[in-house]
């Protein structure tokens, strides 16, 4: 069966296509099909990874990455260590980056910054280093966007990138009404004429986060990132000098587990999109399809007509918007109508055949694995692929495919924008959820479990809350040897006390440049910053400490017979920023930070009634 590219438009019903049909260009198209293996199966136990994948870390990791612990790191005596006894031994690093809509988005941008060596301000705070030491980096929706940017647009410094000119996110134009009503009309116009050719699922995301886009040509009828591939990756001169950590973007299925459906962090399936693959190393799955072709119909990996095989189908707007797709339904949960929520899905990137509410945040990919794994994969006699938002399974952070074992992977710093307490800040949901799967899911379907566990978290969100560890930097694991030690950064009030910004409710759809700009400083300042106990003061140690704690896992590495022990400045390190049960802290160490959000009030200028008397119209 070929799959089905033609989409139902609702909106082209009621929108003048104008006379430019370029963008029908950018649609996927049918091509002889190569004598390649479009799908790579594997032992659910002993999982393997692509080995272009396996290739470009072994690369990276030798030819760049050392270098970069030097720059970053110097000799070591700062932190009481000699780095030279590092080398071949330092630690395996990934970089995740949380969703939470735009707010997840700046706030990973800032947070970017603040470990880049590229920015000589961070450089000096000894933060500034550990993005080029990292090997992984994972997103997830808001997370995705921003990956996206940064990898469709050559990765680079992200206060360009968001504030300048490549690509510039403009989010001062709204995502989904960008200028009002009459300027409103003219975008969708702009972009209906290339719904019909699929090449707009996403492409609101595109105009914001892709090339091509900028104030002046926001309503013209130029691509906006149409035709930009997430395969073309591949080809991107940064990455063939695997100049960048490798990008995993997550997104669910329904699942099964213990008998039940969807719906629980247990029973949904985690997927990841590499810019090799579409795969799923949950244990019932253990496969993946080579992404270039991924729109084609393949019964156990062979095509099933060999002379229509189909590319163009992973556009970069397309897959990060069905990482995020679960955002047409925050925006619509005022009870939009479906034709309303049709607009939205067509515009963030979920286009779906037959819109009922149930289904409103589905995005339908053709099945690349139908036929596979038919005993344990719950969608493998089904042509289509239902996927969700990668957060739909609580797991706000993309941990899962850095905790496949194969990945090997010792460090991962994790980025937390998640929308948990009443103001919009995290409160450990997302890492209890990865804990929970990780420890029941992936370990009791398995002889050999394939994925490592989370380090010991406390126990509750109240815990997370009351021990002040959501209002800034803490370390997870620190002494342990069977798991990856953990930094999460979560999304905090400014320690200064100053009034935050950073936590803004996920339905706000514009900021003006300048909110923009103290959204991305506050998440810099914080995340340069740390913490002193019962101050307002950043801490003028945090970056070395910063730094012990991403080379900590070095020491294990070692052969046995030259042990180098934690250093003392580490040591004090750990003493200050690790989780210890049996030393608990206190959020009344953190004193005078503001909760409450300092932005303007009511900037989105969405509504669904606005959006009704659009679609009349
Ligand atoms: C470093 O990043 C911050 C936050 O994005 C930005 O304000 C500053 O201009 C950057 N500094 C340099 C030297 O690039
Ligand atoms: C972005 O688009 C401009 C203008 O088309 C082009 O010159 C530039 O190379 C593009 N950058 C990337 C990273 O694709
Ligand atoms: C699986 O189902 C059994 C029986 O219903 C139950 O006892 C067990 O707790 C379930 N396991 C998980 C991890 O939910
Ligand atoms: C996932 O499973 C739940 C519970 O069975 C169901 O309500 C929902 O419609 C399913 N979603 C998809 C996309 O199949
Ligand atoms: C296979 O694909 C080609 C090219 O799209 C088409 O002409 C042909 O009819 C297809 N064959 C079958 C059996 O569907
Ligand atoms: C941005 O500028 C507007 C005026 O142009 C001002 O009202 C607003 O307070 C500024 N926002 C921030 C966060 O500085
Ligand atoms: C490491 O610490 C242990 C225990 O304190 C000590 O016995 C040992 O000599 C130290 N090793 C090195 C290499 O300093
Ligand atoms: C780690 O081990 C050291 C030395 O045994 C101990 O002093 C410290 O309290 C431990 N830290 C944590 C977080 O368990
Ligand atoms: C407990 O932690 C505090 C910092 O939060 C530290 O000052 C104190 O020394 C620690 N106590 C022990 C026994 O490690």
């Amino acid at each position: 069966m070929a799959p089905s590219l033609s989409i139902s438009l609702a909106l082209s019903a009621f929108l003048a296509v104008g006379s430019c049909a370029s963008l029908a260009d950018y649609a996927p198209s049918f091509t002889t099909c190569p004598d390649i293996s479009f799908v790579r199966a594997f032992s659910a136990n002993r999982q393997e990874l692509n080995p272009s994948e396996t290739s470009y870390i072994s690369e990276r990791e030798s030819q760049v990455i050392p270098q970069n612990w030097k720059s970053w790191l110097g000799d070591g005596s700062a932190i009481g260590y000699e780095t030279s006894v590092f080398a071949n031994h330092f630690p395996r690093v990934a970089v995740a980056f949380s969703g939470g809509g735009y707010r997840a988005s700046q706030f990973g941008a800032g947070v970017i910054s603040a470990i880049d060596a590229r920015n000589a301000t961070s450089v000096a705070a000894g933060t500034g280093g550990l993005l080029q030491v990292s090997s992984y980096l994972s997103g997830l929706s808001g997370g995705a966007w921003l990956t996206g940017s940064l990898y469709m647009n050559d990765f680079p410094a992200t206060q360009n990138m968001v504030l300048g000119s490549q690509p510039g996110w403009t989010m001062d134009e709204d995502l989904i009404l960008p200028g009002g009503l009459l300027d409103a009309l003219e975008y969708y116009e702009a972009i209906s004429q290339s719904i019909d050719a699929k090449a707009a699922a996403g492409l609101a995301l595109s105009y914001h986060f892709l090339n091509g886009t900028n104030d002046a040509n926001f309503f013209d009828t130029s691509s906006h990132g149409a035709g930009q591939l997430w395969s073309s990756i591949q080809q991107a001169a940064f990455f063939l000098n695997k100049q960048a950590p490798f990008p995993l973007v997550t997104i669910d299925t329904n699942g099964s587990f213990n008998g039940t459906t969807g719906t629980t962090v247990l029973s949904l399936n985690v997927w990841e999109v590499s810019p090799y693959e579409l795969a799923s190393f949950d244990p019932d799955i253990s496969a993946g399809a080579d992404l270039t072709f991924v729109g084609t119909s393949l019964f156990e990996g062979v095509p099933v007509n060999k002379s229509s095989c189909v590319v163009g189908f992973d556009q970069a707007g397309f897959v990060i918007g069905t990482s995020s797709n679960i955002f047409p339904g925050v925006l619509a949960a005022g009870g939009a109508e479906a034709e309303e929520i049709e607009v939205l899905q067509e515009l963030l990137g979920a286009p779906v055949d037959e819109l009922t509410p149930a289904n409103a945040v589905v995005s339908k990919w053709p099945n690349p694995l139908q036929g596979i794994a038919p005993s344990t994969f719950v969608d493998s006699n089904s042509p289509e692929l239902d996927l969700l938002d990668g957060g739909t399974n609580g797991e706000n952070i993309p941990f899962n495919p850095l905790l496949v074992k194969a990945r090997e992977i010792d460090v991962i710093v994790a980025m937390d924008a998640s929308e948990d307490t009443d103001n919009s800040w995290p409160d450990g949901s997302s890492l209890l959820f990865t804990v929970e799967r990780a420890s029941t899911f992936l370990q009791e379907t398995l002889r050999t479990p394939q994925h490592q566990q989370l380090p010991e978290i406390p126990a509750s969100t109240d815990d997370f809350v009351s021990q002040g560890l959501n209002l800034r930097p803490t370390f997870f694991g620190c002494n342990s040897t069977d798991t990856p030690l953990v930094i999460w950064i979560p999304n905090a009030p400014p320690l200064t006390g100053d009034a935050p910004f950073t936590n803004s409710p996920t339905e706000q759809t514009t900021y003006e440049h300048n909110e923009t700009q103290v959204i991305l400083n506050q998440a810099y300042e914080n995340t340069i910053g740390g913490f002193v106990p019962n101050t307002n003061s950043p801490d003028p140690n945090w970056g070395r400490c910063l730094q012990c704690a991403v080379v900590d896992r070095a020491r294990s590495k070692l052969p046995p017979a030259y042990p180098v022990n934690r250093s003392e400045f580490c040591t004090a390190c750990f003493t200050q920023y690790c989780y210890n049960p049996s030393n608990l802290t206190s959020s009344d160490e953190l004193p005078n930070r503001q909760l409450v959000y300092a932005g303007p009030s009511s900037t989105s200028s969405f509504s669904i009634s606005s959006l009704s008397s659009l679609v009349s119209s």
